[in-house]
């Protein structure tokens, strides 16, 4: 065939169109973007899971937009470990069991969500929406789940609150100003506001990260975080609320324990999504570590997690080593180009993913799961780590079944056939 020069045209507007994204390493999962317009929000159906949506945002935000929610820090180390730690966890499912109802109600501080996975604080969700921080008390108000806003919000701490439905229970997050009447100024209006406990971030002292991907686009940064926050300081902020806090950015074993030993009612394990210290360890290693020096505090305080979250398998492994409840950031904050309806869209393909894990595993009771390490390996890890597995029970074995050899088990289960009133073996 002879290449006239109107067909060259046409070839040439057709390479120009296809939308060639770079995925970053993220599962391959089939996504067809060759359809997407670079700058133009994709069809918000093309997006079944989670890293789906952070490729749909990141064709639709601009660039200095899209840096300022994927940066992480140095070599971002930490960003990946979060994100790839799950590969090397193996996951055991149980059968025989009957999981005709599945239930994934829990409680966080007392208060009942209706699933264990939360929109994690993140600052500035005004960039990806008009609708900003308002989008996820509305999606997360209409599923039960919990929203903990970031002091560094695009919207005021009263438009946040007056978003939420009847009833609704938020945290609200809160850093260590070293300024403080501002800190005292925002504790009151978080009593006065109607939210429940204060989520106060301890891993950002005095300065934030050095996070290259977004200093390509901006120098700015959070500024006036105290550089000289002690538990003494600690002491002094919980007596001017009467509110709970929870530390969170804790982020070894040691500090676990120090904060049940506070009294606390929970601590918050998080690398800030790779943002802070990079080479900081990921939250699967954080609990694994606090099992092996610290066991006892899992029964003293409740333990809520973050860190490359995207699959409900990510949350099961951390329920099982015995944390209370997950955030994710990231992902809400990518979700929200498509408004409440794409943060609702998260929750929705979360909990979906959840049910069909759970019951694909054997469990109908997302409570069940957590502390339960007999639903996870995590050997590898533990390897890795400590150089040889720990004394945690992660076999495939939960309980003991008294089926003898073959000859016996057929005569179990024939009694056992009998007793349900049926003979028939078909
Ligand atoms: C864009 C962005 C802004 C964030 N802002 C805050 C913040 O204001 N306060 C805070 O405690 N953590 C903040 N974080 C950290 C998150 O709360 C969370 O610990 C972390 O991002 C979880 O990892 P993930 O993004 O992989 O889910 C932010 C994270 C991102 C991505």
């Amino acid at each position: 065939m002879r290449f006239t020069p109107s067909l060259w045209t046409a070839q040439l507007a057709g390479l120009a169109a296809a939308v060639v994204i770079d995925m970053e390493g993220l599962p391959d999962t089939g996504l067809d973007t060759s359809s997407w317009t670079t700058g133009t929000l994709p069809p918000i159906a093309d997006c079944v899971d989670l890293n789906d949506l952070q490729i749909a945002a990141k064709n639709t935000l601009s660039p200095a937009n899209y840096a300022y929610y994927r940066t992480a820090a140095l070599d971002e180390i930490t960003y990946k470990a979060n994100l790839f730690i799950w590969e090397k966890i193996r996951l055991n499912g149980f059968s025989f069991r009957d999981v005709s109802n599945i239930n994934l109600n829990t409680s966080i501080l007392g208060y009942e969500f209706a699933a264990p996975f939360f929109i994690a604080p993140a600052a500035q969700a005004g960039r990806a929406s008009s609708g900003a921080e308002s989008n996820f008390v509305k999606a997360a108000g209409a599923a039960n789940i919990l929203y903990v806003p970031s002091i560094s919000s695009t919207q005021s701490i009263a438009t946040i609150a007056n978003a939420a439905v009847d009833g609704q229970v938020m945290f609200h997050q809160e850093y260590i100003w070293s300024d403080e009447s501002r800190l005292q100024s925002e504790l009151s209006q978080f009593e006065s506001r109607g939210f429940k406990a204060i989520v106060l971030t301890v891993d950002n002292t005095g300065i934030q990260g050095i996070r290259d991907r977004q200093m390509r686009f901006s120098a700015g940064g959070d500024s006036g975080h105290s550089q000289a926050f002690t538990v003494e300081s600690l002491g002094r902020l919980q007596s001017m609320t009467t509110l709970p806090v929870i530390p969170k950015g804790v982020k070894t074993a040691h500090d676990v324990k120090l904060v049940a030993e506070l009294g606390l009612p929970a601590v918050y394990i998080s690398n800030h999504g790779g943002r802070v210290v990079d080479g900081a360890p990921t939250a699967v290693e954080i609990l694994l570590d606090v099992h092996r020096l610290y066991p006892e505090v899992f029964g003293q305080i409740e333990i809520y997690c973050d860190g490359g979250v995207r699959r409900a398998t990510h949350i099961i492994t951390l329920l099982a080593l015995g944390c209370r409840a997950v955030g994710l950031a990231r992902p809400a904050m990518y979700a929200n180009v498509y408004g409440q309806a794409g943060v609702t869209k998260m929750i929705n393909i979360l909990s979906q993913e959840l049910q069909t894990t759970m019951a694909l595993m054997g469990e109908s009771n997302i409570d069940l799961i957590r502390g339960n390490t007999t639903y996870i390996n995590t050997k590898q890890v533990e390897l890795e780590m400590f150089g040889a597995p720990l004394n945690i029970d992660t076999s495939s074995t939960p309980y003991a079944v008294a089926v003898g050899s073959d000859q016996s088990f057929r005569m179990n289960l024939n009694n056992l056939v009998a007793s349900n009133g049926t003979n028939s073996t078909s």
